[in-house]
C-alpha cells in the first residue's frame, strides 16, 4: 500500500472507526475524533499485532508528544490513542483494536510512570484497563513500553509518518 492510498484508506476508515469503538465504556471512545492526529498516513505497527495504526493525542497533550524525542514528561491528563486496522490480500479492511495511554497523577503505578494503559475492540469491549478491569491483561503493554525510560515510555512513530 503506498502511502498516498494509506492515507485515503484512513479517511474512509476514521468515521467507520470512530463507530465502531463508540458503543465501548471507556470515555476516550467518545472523545478522540477531537484528538490531533499527529499521522501523516496510517503505518504498519508489528508492537501492535502487525497492523496499521495512526497516533492521536488529547489536547492536554498534543505539544509535548510532538516534541518527541526531546519530551521528558508527558502532562498530567495527556491522552494518547491507537486504533488499528488490518488488510486482508485482496484489500478488504478489519477494523483492530483501539490502544490507549492515559498519564494519570504521580502515585498511580510507579511501575507504569503513572500510565494507564487500555485495549478496546471494536464493537466497543474493553479487554483491560490499568488498575481496573482485567489490569493484568494489560501488564505486556506496560512492560514493553517500560523499555522507553528515557522518553516517558514512550516510543513514538517512525520519523517519516510524523506530521
Ligand atoms: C512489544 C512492545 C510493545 C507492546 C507489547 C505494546 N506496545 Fe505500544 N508501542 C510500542 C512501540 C514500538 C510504539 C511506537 C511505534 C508503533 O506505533 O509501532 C508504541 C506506541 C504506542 C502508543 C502511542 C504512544 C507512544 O508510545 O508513542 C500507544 C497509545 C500504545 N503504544 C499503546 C499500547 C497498549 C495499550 C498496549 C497493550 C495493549 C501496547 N501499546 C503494547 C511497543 C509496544
Amino acid at each position: 500500500m503506498s502511502a498516498e492510498e494509506a492515507a485515503s484508506l484512513y479517511d474512509c476508515l476514521e468515521a467507520v472507526m470512530n463507530a465502531a469503538y463508540k458503543s465501548g465504556g471507556h470515555w476516550a471512545v467518545n472523545r478522540w475524533s477531537g484528538f490531533e492526529n499527529v499521522t501523516v498516513h496510517p503505518y504498519p505497527s508489528a508492537t501492535h499485532g502487525n497492523r496499521f495504526v495512526i497516533n492521536a493525542v488529547n489536547k492536554i497533550g498534543a505539544d509535548a508528544y510532538q516534541k518527541y524525542e526531546d519530551v521528558q514528561a508527558m502532562p498530567i491528563g495527556s491522552t494518547i490513542v491507537k486504533p488499528s486496522f488490518t488488510l486482508s490480500s485482496d484489500g478488504q479492511a478489519s477494523l483492530g483494536p483501539f490502544f490507549v495511554m492515559e498519564k494519570m497523577t504521580r502515585g498511580f503505578d510507579a511501575e507504569t510512570a503513572d500510565w494507564r494503559y487500555a485495549m478496546v475492540m471494536p464493537g466497543g469491549q474493553t479487554v483491560g484497563i490499568t488498575g481496573g478491569t482485567n489490569s493484568a491483561a494489560m501488564n505486556f503493554c506496560a512492560e514493553c513500553h517500560s523499555g522507553a525510560e528515557d522518553n516517558d515510555q514512550l516510543f513514538f512513530l517512525p520519523e517519516e509518518v510524523r506530521k
